[in-house]
C-alpha cells in the first residue's frame, strides 16, 4: 500500500484547491499513471487527468510528481523516495481541472514560431534532400514531445509568461533554424532576436534538469544566441 496525495480543483465547484488522500494497493501498478488510473477506475471516478499513449510519446500526462515535472506514464514508483507521493498539475499554469493544465498559451507561443518548413524555391520532382551531417543537427531536438515540463519548470517563464517564449518553444524554434531544408532562417532569427522572447533565459538550467525525454533545451537556447552573435543570414 502507498499513500498518494493528489491536487484537486473543480471549476464547477469553485473555492480553494485541496489535496485528496488515497491509500492504494500498488501491486501490478509500476508507474505513477497506473496508480492514478487505478484511483480513477476503482476509488474516485471524479479524478480528472490527461493521458493518451502511456508510452512517453504524446506528452499529455505531464504533471508534477514529488516536486518534479515529469511524465506520469514513465515515472516508476521505484524511482520515488519512500513515503507519501504528492501529485500536482504542472506549476505556474492555469488549471482546467485537477491535474489538467491549460496549455492554450503554450500552444499559441508554439504557433508563433511557425513550426513547419518554410521554403520559396521550387522543390522540383523530388523530395528535399538532406546530408547525413545536416540531418544529425536535428538529433536532440526532433524528439521533443511538447509536454511543457521544461517551460513549467523555468523561473523566467514564471516571471514573464506572456513575453518569454520558454524553453520548449525555443528548442522547437532552434529545430527549424538549424534545419538545412528550411529557407526562412533569417526571418526566424529576426523573430527570436528580442530581449524578452529569447534573452529572458538566464541559463538557470531547470529546463534541462527536468526534461523527461533527456533533452537539453538550455543548449538549444544557447545555440540560438550563438547563431545571433555570428549572424550571417
Ligand atoms: S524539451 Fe523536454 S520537457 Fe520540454 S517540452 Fe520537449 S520533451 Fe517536454
Ligand atoms: S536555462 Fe533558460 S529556459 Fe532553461 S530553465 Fe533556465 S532560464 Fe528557463
Ligand atoms: S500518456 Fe503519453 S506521454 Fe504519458
Amino acid at each position: 500500500m502507498r499513500t498518494f496525495r493528489v491536487y484537486r480543483w473543480d471549476p464547477d465547484v469553485g473555492g480553494n484547491p485541496c489535496l485528496d488522500t488515497y491509500e492504494v494497493d500498488v501491486t501490478g501498478s509500476p508507474m505513477v499513471l497506473d496508480v492514478l488510473l487505478k484511483i480513477k477506475n476503482e476509488i474516485d471516478a471524479t479524478l480528472t487527468l490527461r493521458r493518451s499513449c502511456r508510452e512517453g510519446v504524446c506528452g499529455s500526462c505531464a504533471m508534477n510528481i514529488d516536486g518534479e515535472n515529469t511524465l506520469a506514464c514513465t515515472k516508476g514508483l521505484d524511482e520515488l523516495p519512500d513515503g507519501d507521493v504528492d501529485v500536482y498539475p504542472l506549476p505556474h499554469m492555469p488549471v482546467v481541472k485537477d491535474l489538467v493544465p491549460d496549455l492554450t498559451h503554450f500552444y499559441a507561443q508554439y504557433a508563433s514560431i511557425k513550426p513547419w518548413m518554410q521554403t520559396e524555391s521550387a522543390a522540383g520532382s523530388r523530395e528535399r534532400l538532406q546530408s547525413p551531417e545536416d540531418r544529425k543537427k536535428l538529433d536532440g531536438l526532433y524528439e521533443c514531445i511538447l509536454c511543457a515540463c521544461c517551460t513549467a519548470a523555468c523561473p523566467s517563464s514564471w516571471w514573464n509568461p506572456d513575453r518569454f517564449l520558454g524553453p520548449a518553444v525555443l528548442l522547437q524554434a532552434y529545430r527549424w533554424v538549424v534545419d538545412s531544408r528550411d529557407e526562412a532562417t533569417g526571418e526566424r532569427l529576426d523573430y527570436l532576436d528580442d530581449r524578452f522572447r529569447l534573452y529572458r533565459c538566464h541559463t538557470i538550467m531547470n529546463c534541462t534538469n527536468t526534461c523527461p525525454k533527456g533533452l537539453n533545451p538550455a543548449k538549444a537556447i544557447a545555440g540560438i544566441k550563438q547563431l545571433l552573435v555570428n549572424r550571417t543570414v
